[in-house]
């Protein structure tokens, strides 16, 4: 299930302070059936932004969905649920009042915070009572430390080297400023520091990498901070995330939204 190789414990304070527990994500179930796809428009916002997320092609045999925070549908992280043959919708306990179910199956969530960042989960229930899930991410960022305007000296950019990516392309997340005297860095796939996200990470102090499994042959990860991922598809758009450690403890992070358009 997990897909990162377990090299012994790159510094282990890297990881600690990291939320979400092993155990947690050993229970996170992928779905494997990916004709329905969800999009974040934006899929990096300001707070005070609306994010809609869009919901393509909803099957139609789908009689009820529900909207989750997080990565699992737990009844405690549900936002909203709807049935379509009644047109109804139920609000969860983890409706925020900001929320909006469309019978398409798409959440507008308006007025986003910083804190509304992450993961959300769709669980649609077709007429069989199959149930399916599919992960969205999105991030916000403060309106006035946004992550571009911002550039203090310890704080890392990321840039796409090309900027336009199509299938096949290889695509290089080009990182400047990265702060001195680290620990080390990883680079996860979304916003939040999940192992099972992780793509690669470098410890410095023993100038060691490593590469999750999906990744081989793939990715490379540089002692500059750099990403390269070769031969992109599609499945590899969404948020980028880059996290560097300090010898203080200090975390920071850049990110980076990766459009892979059909050729
Ligand atoms: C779903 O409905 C919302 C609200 O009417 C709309 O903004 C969005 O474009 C629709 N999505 C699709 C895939 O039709
Ligand atoms: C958006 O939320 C902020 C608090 O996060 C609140 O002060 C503001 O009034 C809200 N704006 C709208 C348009 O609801
Ligand atoms: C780190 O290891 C790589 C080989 O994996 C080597 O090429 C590089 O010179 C090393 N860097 C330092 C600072 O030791
Ligand atoms: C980091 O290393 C990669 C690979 O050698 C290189 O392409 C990139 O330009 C370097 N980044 C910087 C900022 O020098
Ligand atoms: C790129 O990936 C595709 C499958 O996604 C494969 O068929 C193709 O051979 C790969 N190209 C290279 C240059 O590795």
């Amino acid at each position: 299930m997990m897909d990162s190789t377990a090299l012994p414990c790159i510094p282990c304070s890297f990881w600690q302070g990291f939320p979400l527990t092993a155990s947690l994500l050993i229970l996170w179930l992928p779905s494997t059936v990916a004709q329905l796809t969800i999009e974040s428009v934006p899929p990096i916002s300001a707070e005070g932004d609306n994010v809609l997320l869009f919901v393509h092609n909803l099957p139609e045999n789908v009689q009820a969905f529900s909207w989750y925070t997080g990565v699992m549908a737990l009844k405690s992280r549900e936002i909203a649920r709807y049935e379509i043959a009644t047109n109804s919708r139920t609000l969860g306990t983890a409706h925020s009042g900001r929320a909006t179910v469309f019978n398409n199956g798409s959440l507008l969530i308006k007025n986003v915070t910083r804190k509304d960042s992450g993961y959300y989960i769709l669980q649609t229930l077709d007429t069989h009572l199959r149930s399916e899930i599919t992960r969205v991410e999105f991030f916000v960022h403060a309106p006035i430390f946004g992550f571009k305007k911002h550039a203090t000296p310890s704080k890392p950019t990321v840039e796409l080297v090309p900027p336009m990516v199509a299938e096949e392309d290889n695509v290089l997340f080009l990182v400047r400023n990265l702060p001195e005297k680290l620990q080390g860095f990883a680079w996860h796939k979304g916003v939040l520091p999940l192992d099972h996200f992780k793509i690669a990470s470098h410890a410095i102090l023993i100038n060691s990498s490593m590469l999750a499994h999906k990744y081989y042959g793939r990715a490379t990860i540089y002692t500059n901070g750099s990403l390269l991922l070769q031969n992109v598809t599609q499945k590899d758009t969404g948020i980028y995330t880059l996290r560097t450690i300090s010898a203080d403890l200090r975390s920071e992070w850049a990110i980076m939204h990766l459009q892979v358009n059909s050729k």
